[in-house]
């Protein structure tokens, strides 16, 4: 079994993250456990007289930042973000990512469209040569849609197949939405994939972002480097 990323890194991680914040920012907050490891060091800060608000992308973020006692806003109340801040399951050398393993991919892409700049927290196991060579791509569908989006997802190449939980039961998003873990061979041209996946009814969103990392923070066992995209 997995042990997933080392807490040390994660915390490196994001501690290097803190340089992107300022006094008086409004902050994406992201999902899952780079996401969390974030949200709990700038919850350090605010508690020593850091002004911030952030917008969640996630009710376990959502939970989380004001335990930590950052103030949360609703996104209605929101204008555009300085920053948001996520994890992703898979970066490519020219920053596109997959994301939703956790899940949130949709509210994530809400937020990180909204900012100004989008920095992703990774540790180095999530770096890949391709997209789907790592993880499946999460796509979330309305549930009246699943049989006709697996149809379609599997003329597109994929695999898909319908998240559970640990109990058997189908995942539900915070939007009450399935996932469908859809395996792909290493793609050649997200972008190209991400519209096509976009484009079968029923389908919210899809895990593939690209085009939208600013940087890509990675932290390693020693050592923590920043990644950008060339020109
Ligand atoms: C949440 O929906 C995801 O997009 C996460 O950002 C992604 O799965 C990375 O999560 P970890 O930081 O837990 O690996």
């Amino acid at each position: 079994m997995s042990t997933g990323p080392d807490p040390l890194a994660l915390a490196r991680v994001a501690d290097a993250a803190l340089n992107y914040v300022a006094d008086g920012m409004l902050l994406g907050l992201g999902t899952g456990r780079a996401a969390e490891a974030f949200i709990d060091r700038l919850g350090e800060r605010v508690r020593g007289g850091l002004r911030v608000r952030g917008v969640a992308t996630s009710e376990r973020s959502e939970a989380l930042a004001r335990k930590a006692q950052i103030e949360t806003i609703p996104i209605e109340q929101a204008g555009r973000f300085d920053v948001a801040f996520d994890g992703a399951d898979e970066v490519t050398p020219d920053l596109a990512l997959t994301k939703g393993l956790g899940g949130a991919l949709v509210r994530e892409r809400v937020v990180a469209r909204e900012a100004d700049r989008f920095v992703v927290l990774v540790t180095p196991e999530k770096l890949v040569a391709r997209l789907g060579e790592r993880t499946p791509v999460p796509v979330e569908v309305v549930p009246f849609a699943v049989s006709k989006v697996e149809k379609n997802l599997a003329a597109l190449g994929g695999r898909p197949v319908v998240r559970t939980k640990a109990d058997g039961f189908p995942y539900r998003t915070d939007n009450g939405n399935l996932i469908l873990d859809t395996g792909f061979d290493p793609i050649a041209d997200p972008a190209a994939l991400e519209a096509a996946i976009d484009r079968i009814p029923g389908v919210v969103d899809c895990g593939l972002f690209v085009g939208m990392a600013t940087v890509v923070i990675v932290g390693g066992p020693d050592a923590v480097r920043e990644l950008r995209r060339e020109g």
